[in-house]
């Protein structure tokens, strides 16, 4: 069923979209995991999977940028039962907000209770290093809009608090995680720009005094909806590159998903842990 909202778009309805996976599987998972670069092969890691292109579900937005599968998978993850997207739709792509985060109301209409938001960043914070991971403290909206603009969903708030965007108990288990692993787990704050180009050193610098950490194209819509769905999150970062003008070398996408995939399987072992101290909890 389509929703009609004066002065918009017809939107797809999540409920639909819910129920059409609800029909293709049995199983219930309550943590969701979104695997951005960087921490796709998590992928590989269920077990017992089951799998959708999101081309199946109604009103989910199809990503197109190479290292992105765009496919819904349910499994165990370390004997935890997930929901796995794997893939994300960015604004960069062409798409609207709406549809950037439609798969976050979707989740919440399933039953997902808590999501783990991954993706790669470009790091601000000197100290920082190309393959460190980034536990995501707050974030800066810097899309220059917001995804919860125009009429609030039936049942959903019209302003959201943002105060603990980041859930506490979720990004300990991170931090238990990170140790359980041997690595080293920085924390930040991601700033969010809209893409696709990368920043300017100027504004990287400007970032820098704000108090941003690392800088990103993705993750902060997704939050703040989940956040509107009462969603609990947390979100991680794999630093994949310098932030520009704090190397010598120009950025490219290709150095990006090199940095990815280097680190791919200290990822898949934090996001491991992470699911099998979820389950314990
Ligand atoms: N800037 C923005 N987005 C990114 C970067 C960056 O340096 N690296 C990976 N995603």
């Amino acid at each position: 069923m389509k929703q009609r909202i004066q002065g918009r778009r017809a939107t797809p309805d999540p409920a639909a979209a819910a129920a059409v996976l609800k029909r293709k599987t049995r199983q219930r998972p309550v943590l969701g995991l979104v695997l951005g670069s960087g921490f796709g092969a998590t992928a590989q890691a269920l077990d017992n999977v089951e799998s959708l292109p999101y081309a199946a579900l109604p009103g989910f937005p199809r990503p197109s940028v190479s290292g992105h599968a765009g496919k819904l998978m349910l499994g165990q993850l370390a004997e935890t039962p997930v929901l796995v997207l794997s893939g994300r739709a960015h604004y960069y792509e062409g798409h609207t907000l709406d549809e950037v985060t439609f798969a976050m109301r979707v989740l919440a209409a399933f039953g997902v209770t808590d999501v783990l938001l991954t993706n790669a960043a470009g790091g601000v914070n000197a100290r920082f290093r190309p393959g460190d991971f980034m536990l995501l403290r707050d974030h800066i909206n810097f899309m220059g809009v917001n995804p919860l603009r125009g009429p609030a969903p039936p049942g959903r708030p019209r302003f959201v608090d943002l105060t603990q965007t980041y859930d506490a108990s979720l990004s300990d288990l991170l931090r238990r995680a990170a140790r359980a692993a041997r690595l080293r787990l920085r924390e930040g704050v991601y700033l969010a720009v809209s893409g696709p180009t990368y920043e300017t050193p100027a504004e990287v610098r400007a970032f820098a005094r704000w108090g941003a950490d690392a800088v990103g194209m993705s993750t902060v819509p997704e939050a703040i909806v989940a956040r509107q769905c009462g969603l609990r999150v947390a979100g991680v970062s794999c630093i994949t590159n310098l932030a520009a003008g704090r190397s010598p070398q120009p950025l490219s996408h290709a150095e990006v998903l090199v940095i990815a995939e280097r680190g791919a399987q200290r990822a898949v072992a934090l996001l491991k842990n992470f699911a099998r101290l979820y389950g314990k909890k």
